[in-house]
């Protein structure tokens, strides 16, 4: 396979057309067997309950080129279980077991092209996705459906890549509680529109929303999980219902157990306790571990110790160690790794 001629290294977090997606529909309460397209466009009716009621959800995972020159995804089966647990809340049909990993390796396959060479720094960024396709006027869910799995090429989500961002404390909440927080679902991304314009209007690179209910503890960011340091090297993330269970954050937990050797602890975090943490990071599959350097709270700043120019000490051991197993370099823990090619 000839790869696509990209300057993979200046690639941003953009969409890029790929050449084959994968599309499989449901209807009569049935899912038909799927299949690889080329077309890139959806034709659909005017009422679909995705444009009318948002009824949509959708996973992120992406493809490595590894060491070995082997093309693989990361923990897929997760994002299959959590697609189901998203579905199943908005009231949406779930594949059968095995479609979800399948239809995603079938993709990358077909866009292997398009898979970033080891050492760019790029990767393939692959988006499984599934909406109400037909019209609904009354509110109730679909009763067809379409899932679909598009891929592509991607760099660093944020522009200066691994050097430390601003965040401010956002006066907007992401999710409600006892709300959809905790899903993937467009209406989650659609809330927080407005608070990340209003963010990087104001010089900030994200947000971060604090808890809905009391507005006292750290929940997440409009696409990432927190992880702190503390000035002891103790790992700590923050344990809500209302923030998304990363994949990321779940396989960072394990590295800085099992393999780092570092003290763990999921629990609450109130906003009070963070200027006293040693080190910040946004952990997702798009922000891979993203520094955070500076947290602004209507004009008071918090400086984490780390500084603004180099990743935390502790969260460059997370970091190195999560991408060395993403890319070969570093033995995987048993499942984590699916070879596609
Ligand atoms: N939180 C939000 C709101 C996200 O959109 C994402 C991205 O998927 C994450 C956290 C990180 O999740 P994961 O590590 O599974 O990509
Ligand atoms: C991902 O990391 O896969 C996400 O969906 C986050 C999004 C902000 C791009």
């Amino acid at each position: 396979m000839e790869k696509k001629d990209i300057d993979w290294s200046s690639l941003g977090f953009g969409y890029v057309k790929t050449d084959k997606r994968y599309v499989s529909n449901y209807k009569d309460g049935a899912w038909d067997d799927g299949a690889l397209i080329t077309d890139d466009m959806i034709t659909m009716s005017e009422c679909a309950c995705v444009l009318q009621y948002a009824q949509t959800v959708f996973e992120g995972l992406k493809a490595y080129t590894t060491e070995q020159g082997k093309i693989v995804i990361f923990r897929p089966d997760l994002n299959s279980d959590r697609l189901e647990s998203s579905a199943a809340r908005l009231e949406m049909p779930v594949l059968p077991k095995g479609r979800f990993v399948d239809a995603v390796i079938q993709t990358v396959k077909a866009n292997d092209a398009y898979v970033p060479p080891y050492g760019t720094g790029a990767t393939l960024y692959v988006r499984p996705y599934m909406f109400g396709s037909n019209a609904v006027i009354g509110v109730k869910p679909a009763t067809e459906y379409q899932f679909r799995v598009f891929t592509t090429p991607v760099g660093p989500y944020f522009k200066g890549g691994a050097k430390p961002i601003t965040i401010k404390v956002s006066d907007f909440d992401r999710a409600a509680p006892h709300g959809t927080g905790n899903i993937k679902a467009g209406l989650n991304y659609a809330m927080s529109l407005h608070a990340i314009v209003t963010a990087h209007k104001e010089g900030f690179d994200e947000n971060m929303y604090l808890d809905p209910g009391t507005r006292t503890k750290v929940e997440e960011t409009g696409g990432a999980n927190f992880l702190f340091v503390t000035k002891d090297n103790k790992v700590v993330t923050p344990k809500s219902n209302s923030i998304l269970p990363s994949i990321t954050r779940r396989s960072l937990v394990y590295v800085a157990k099992e393999y780092l050797g570092l003290e763990v602890e999921e629990r609450e975090v109130y906003f009070d306790e963070v200027k006293d943490f040693a080190e910040c990071g946004l952990c997702g599959t798009a922000a891979v571990i993203s520094p955070v350097g500076k947290i602004v709270d209507h004009g008071n700043e918090i400086c984490l110790p780390s500084g603004m120019n180099d990743m935390g000490p502790v969260t460059k051991r997370l970091y190195d160690t999560l991408t060395g197993i993403q890319m070969g370099r570093i033995e995987a823990p048993k499942g984590w790794i699916v070879e596609v090619e």
